[in-house]
């Protein structure tokens, strides 16, 4: 199967991207199953129910969630009626739940969203919430499996991935906007420390850069906004995997302007 992801679509400008690129990109690449992060899609905080139908209708499968989820509380009957994720180490009793299993092409496919400690809301361990979860999908003869950890910081990242590669198929990081270059596949398993926004490439994280500006040279925390204008990106995670393992994976970055820039991963000898 091929399974596609895309992380933080930051406001009205990431969903446009969606909206003018992803059915053409899906149809191009083959995309069996489209996952993406939904946390920051509504004017950056949360998510909507009109955007998350808005979200959908452009291709998306699935939506990951992070430390924004609650930040729009329309979202909470939604997790009965969509598509949609929650971090799955969020406490005991919140609604929706962080793990589901989808049959595509032929094949099982768990989807796990894990959110990080350092910088986070309140949470359960996110590496003994992961081992677990993927000891009982390996118990229930699941094999494909894609972690979205949206987490702040990269050891956190890198940790999980020592502790599941080979056990599952690829493990992406969310959270920070900003693309990491280190896209690999190593023991079978598919890795990026972040997959970077979708959304506004020309300000801070995708936010107008006035308030952060503010905020870094005095002091004063402000509210940070979309801009109106800006030059925006979508970046897409492509990855092939059968059987648990990932044999092939690669990134796209689509410009508004038409470019595209592709980049393979690095497999790790054995
Ligand atoms: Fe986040």
């Amino acid at each position: 199967m091929r399974v596609g992801f895309i992380g933080d679509i930051v406001g009205r400008p990431g969903r446009e991207m969606l909206k003018h690129y992803l059915p053409k990109l899906k149809e191009e690449y083959a995309i069996d199953f489209l996952i993406a992060n939904y946390e920051n899609a509504s004017h950056g905080f949360g998510l909507t129910p009109k955007n998350a139908d808005e979200l959908l209708s452009y291709g998306v499968d699935l939506m990951t969630g992070g430390n924004h989820t609650w930040d729009k509380k329309e979202i909470i009957p939604l997790f009965d009626s969509h598509e949609l994720l929650r971090p799955h180490n969020y406490p005991e009793g919140v609604p929706g739940t962080g793990c589901k299993i989808y049959e595509v092409a032929g094949e099982k496919l768990a989807v796990l969203n894990l959110l990080g400690h350092y910088g986070m809301p309140i949470s359960d361990n996110p590496f003994i919430c992961a081992k677990q979860s993927v000891e009982k999908l390996h118990q229930d003869g699941i094999k494909n499996i894609f972690i979205d950890f949206h987490a702040e910081a990269s050891s956190e990242k890198r940790a999980m991935m020592m502790l599941l590669q080979g056990k599952v198929s690829a493990i992406v990081g969310t959270h920070t906007h900003v693309s990491s270059d280190d896209l690999q596949i190593s023991k079978n398993t598919a890795y990026l420390s972040d997959i970077g926004l979708t959304g506004c490439r020309d300000n801070v994280i995708g936010m107008d850069e006035k308030v952060p500006l503010k905020q870094f040279l005095t002091g004063i925390k402000g509210h940070f906004d979309i801009p109106k204008k800006c030059k925006k990106i979508l970046q897409m995670l492509v990855m092939d995997f059968d059987d648990g393992k990932c044999s092939r994976a690669f990134k796209i970055k689509q410009f508004d302007n038409q470019q595209r820039i592709k980049t393979d991963a690095w497999i790790e000898e054995e």
